[in-house]
């Protein structure tokens, strides 16, 4: 019972009306399968186990409304929204847990597209719009081309539901705090699948450097050699629809982890190229430079355009004790010292580990807790990738002050290079 009224304490309780209490009673009293479902609106199905909780005289009845303990689980109900190249990631993660979480429908205006998706997760409904099935999910995992985010996230949260949103968040800095500001007045999760954030290779090097075995840290590189070509995707070449190039579509994700490691950025510089990425109007190729308010500096090289690589996806953060490497094709953080090469982690497959990005999503709708990943966190990052992108094209360093993740980050304004004093 404890872990009850732990996990379900807070923004739930906020938003549980009395009409929803009345229905998830009843509904409780109904259960006795190994699920609690509720038939209708937003946050339903977590309402009734707060209902539950405050209906009951003590925790022992509420233990007894709420279904009697033994086998009763929560599912949250989602969508898969975009059922393209990377929803089929997605759909691993959901077919990993299916204790919690219930694929009720799939949505693509490429409808065999969404069929096969919803064929793959043993038999869900799918159709073109997600407005099909609002009144019959909790979340949505929104996964379509860039210039879509805005519209679908602001549909989803007006309508109650908590939102998964891949990345980037959205195309401008006014978009995203609309969706920021909208999920705040529903009440409601909006998360950014940063996934490198969840993955155990990545979180065994942040642990590393956090407990000081890395000594004082004084450069992060990251290497990310990819080729990538997406001939069936014509809105990835175009800036309208990606919103910039290849640093802001994939780079975002290690501008995020450069200010996870290192904090607070100060200034930094971007070059990029097309040179042989000539599909994308953007550059397909970036090296960034960060410097870092403890001095630590920060470098990315993210190209599309690798036609061979020894490197593939790489991580090196030195520090006066060591380095450590998290290596992804031999999927190892090794440290390297004076002494040895040491492997701390040996990874027990390759892969995103969505499954681990899932989760997080789905213990922050069931405890109100901010994710980790925060749309504020996610905004942060973007601003260093649009004030890089502005000061390259004046041909100037990129000032980077009040753009670290822990910064007040909720202003209008942050996302253009400041003026000269
Ligand atoms: N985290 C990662 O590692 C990672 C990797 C690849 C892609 N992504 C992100 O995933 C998202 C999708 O990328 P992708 O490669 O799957 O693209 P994709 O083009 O392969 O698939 C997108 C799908 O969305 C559909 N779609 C368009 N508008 C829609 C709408 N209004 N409602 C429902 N569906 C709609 C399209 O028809 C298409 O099938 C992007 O945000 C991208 O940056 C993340």
């Amino acid at each position: 019972m404890a872990t009850i009224r732990r996990r379900y304490r807070t923004s739930t309780l906020a938003v549980a009306t009395t009409a929803h209490l009345i229905v998830a009673t009843e509904t409780i009293r109904r259960q006795n399968g190994d699920q609690v479902h509720n038939g209708g609106g937003a946050g339903l199905t977590l309402d009734a186990m707060c209902a539950a909780i405050l209906l009951a005289h003590d925790a022992e009845e509420a233990w007894e409304l709420w279904g009697g303990g033994g086998g009763v689980s929560v599912r949250h109900r989602i969508a898969i929204v975009g059922c393209g190249a990377m929803a089929a990631r997605h759909e691993e993660a959901v077919l990993a847990m299916p204790e919690r979480v219930q694929v009720v429908a799939t949505v693509d205006p490429e409808l065999p597209k969404a069929r096969r998706l919803a064929e793959n997760l043993g038999g869900a409904r799918y159709g073109a719009s997600v407005e099909e099935f609002i009144g019959d999910i909790d979340a949505a995992i929104v996964v379509t081309p860039h210039d879509s985010h805005h519209d679908l996230g602001m549909l989803l949260l007006s309508a109650g539901k908590h939102v998964l949103m891949e990345k980037p968040l959205a195309l401008s800095e006014g978009e995203c705090l609309a969706l920021i500001h909208q999920a705040r007045r529903s009440g409601r999760v909006l998360m950014t699948a940063h996934p490198m954030r969840f993955h155990p290779l990545v979180q065994q090097a942040k642990r590393l450097m956090d407990d000081g075995a890395l000594g004082t840290v004084f450069q992060m590189s990251i290497w990310t050699e990819q080729y990538h070509l997406r001939a069936d995707a014509p809105w990835m070449s175009r800036v309208a629809t990606l919103g910039g190039g290849q640093l802001f579509s994939h780079g975002c994700h290690y501008i995020d982890l450069l200010l996870w490691f290192l904090g607070r950025p100060v200034c930094g510089s971007h070059h990029g190229t097309r040179r042989t990425t000539e599909w994308l109007e953007g550059e397909g190729t970036s090296n960034v430079v960060l410097e870092f308010e403890s001095g630590a500096l920060g470098y990315h090289m993210g190209t599309w355009g690798a036609r061979g690589t020894k490197l593939g996806y790489n991580i090196q953060v030195h520090g006066s004790k060591g380095m450590a490497e998290v290596d992804y094709l031999d999927g190892e953080v090794r440290i390297y010292t004076e002494e040895r090469v040491e492997t701390v982690l040996h990874a027990e497959r390759r892969g995103k580990y969505i499954e681990n990005e899932l989760a997080h999503f789905l213990d922050c709708i069931e405890s109100g807790a901010e994710p980790l990943t925060s749309a504020g966190s996610a905004l942060q990052g973007l601003r260093v990738i649009w004030r890089l992108y502005a000061a390259s094209a004046q041909g100037t360093v990129a000032d980077l002050a009040g753009l670290g993740l822990g910064d007040d980050w909720d202003h209008p304004g942050m996302a253009v290079l400041p003026s000269p004093a």
